[in-house]
């Protein structure tokens, strides 16, 4: 298994290209299920995630091809097996997106569910009530959810959707299904995260008619067909947040060509705070940090609040910084496994329920330490770059399912770090 060692301490400068967001990528590579069209994605991240899904699509019949500059193509006008099984789902959530589109163009799908997740239970009860306020008979057995139309029906039926709290993969898996079914749908109580509105663009550009979507209502007036589409995949939100907080936490001054400030709000309000300078520029985000920060308490919520996949980075932050914080994860329930990791490192962070009290000025000391899920590796990241000496992060199959060719990047702007098989 990789590993990666880096070598602590020092300033990072230069220039970094953000890559597409991993989470707008995967609900649109089901997208492509909508149509028996061509549909061509641009700006396609290289990372683990990506590469499980093409397997899962390819498993259902669809042509797909991808080249070394992010264009992935997809044709699934011979899907002949609307399927998700068990061995691909296991290993990634997001499978669950197969679900909406499978459904609204062939009437049935078969999705196993995806099980524990080392963050969280994450059940997927919302995704089937949504699902089924549109006609579908859901039955779940043996691990999977068998998806089907009622006797006669060739389509789903639009419907009002209220979930009982926000999803950002249930409102995709909704926003997919209902471009397809017949009247109109709306999506109360909606996801806002910038992959949405991302999402609904694409499907725009395939003939769906969305209205509201980047809001908490969306209406979607179903269509009969969708066709092809070129998209562009917007920027990582979180790959810019993280690499944002390690110039802040190691100093330096770095420009992340493709970031976007009005996707970052809450993260850059709480840098600046801490006292990095970070600016919009034409090419992307500027961030310059002297590395002397005041830490910051913060608190995840939905979007636009400060986003859960953000909180372990900002507490490597907030570890070294001057002062206390308490950082409150609110979206996930067991989403601190990367503080032991942390103390390893020399960092003083203590556990209550769902808030995680940050005594800040650690003197960081390189380790060895493991990853535990793909944030967490982020984390550790951040710290190893802060840290005196020699860190050895194991287990780095988590990063490399969420992060495009990180030590690469990070070693273009002056890192101390490489993989080691
Ligand atoms: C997505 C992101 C993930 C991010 C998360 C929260 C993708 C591929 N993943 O995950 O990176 O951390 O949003 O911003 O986009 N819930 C239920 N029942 C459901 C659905 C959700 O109880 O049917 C709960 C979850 O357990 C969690 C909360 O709702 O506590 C939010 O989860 P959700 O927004 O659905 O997360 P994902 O879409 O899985």
């Amino acid at each position: 298994m990789d590993k990666l060692l880096i070598r602590g301490g020092r300033a990072l400068h230069g220039t970094v290209s953000i890559s597409g967001a991993k989470n707008a990528a995967l609900p649109e590579l089901c997208a492509a299920l909508l149509t028996a069209d061509t549909v061509t994605l641009k700006n396609v991240p290289r990372l683990q995630d990506v590469v499980t899904m093409e397997k899962l699509i390819r498993n259902m019949g669809v042509a797909f091809t991808r080249s070394d500059d992010g264009i992935v193509t997809l044709n699934a006008a011979a899907l002949d097996k609307p399927e998700a099984p068990y061995e691909l789902v296991k290993t990634m959530r997001a499978s669950v997106l197969a679900l909406g589109p499978l459904l609204a163009r062939f009437g049935k799908a078969t999705v196993s569910l995806p099980g524990g997740c080392a963050i969280g239970s994450r059940p997927v009860d919302q995704h089937i009530k949504g699902l089924q306020a549109m006609g579908a008979i859901i039955d779940v057995a043996h691990g999977y959810m068998n998806a089907h139309l009622p006797k006669g029906w060739t389509r789903l039926k639009g419907a009002r959707i209220t979930t009982d709290m926000v999803t950002v993969t249930g409102t995709e898996n909704f926003l997919m299904a209902a471009c397809l079914a017949d009247g109109v749908t709306i999506l109360e109580n909606a996801a806002q995260e910038p992959e949405i509105p991302d999402l609904a663009e694409m499907l725009i550009a395939m003939g769906a008619k969305i209205s509201g979507h980047g809001t908490s209502r969306i209406t979607i007036t179903g269509v009969e067909k969708l066709h092809g589409c070129t998209h562009s995949v917007v920027a990582d939100r979180i790959e810019a947040g993280t690499f944002l907080c390690a110039v802040a936490a190691t100093g330096g001054d770095v420009i992340l060509e493709n970031a976007r400030a009005d996707h970052l709000d809450a993260l850059l309000d709480k840098l600046r705070e801490a006292g990095a300078l970070v600016t919009q520029s034409p090419h992307g985000l500027q961030v310059t940090s002297s590395g002397k920060l005041k830490a910051q308490s913060f608190r995840t919520t939905e979007y636009p609040g400060f986003p859960t996949d953000m909180q372990a980075q900002m507490m490597a932050l907030n570890v070294v910084a001057a002062g206390s914080s308490i950082a409150t994860e609110t979206i996930f329930e067991n989403r601190f496994m990367h503080v032991n990791e942390l103390v390893r490192l020399g960092a003083n962070i203590q556990i209550d329920g769902r808030a995680a009290m940050v005594t800040g000025n650690a003197k960081l000391s390189g380790a060895h330490v493991m990853a535990t899920d793909l944030r967490a590796s982020a984390s550790l990241v951040i710290a190893g770059l802060v840290a005196e000496g020699e860190t050895t992060i194991e287990r780095i199959y988590h990063l490399d399912r969420g992060y495009d060719r990180m030590e690469e990047k990070l070693r273009g702007i002056g890192a101390d770090i490489e993989r080691v098989k």
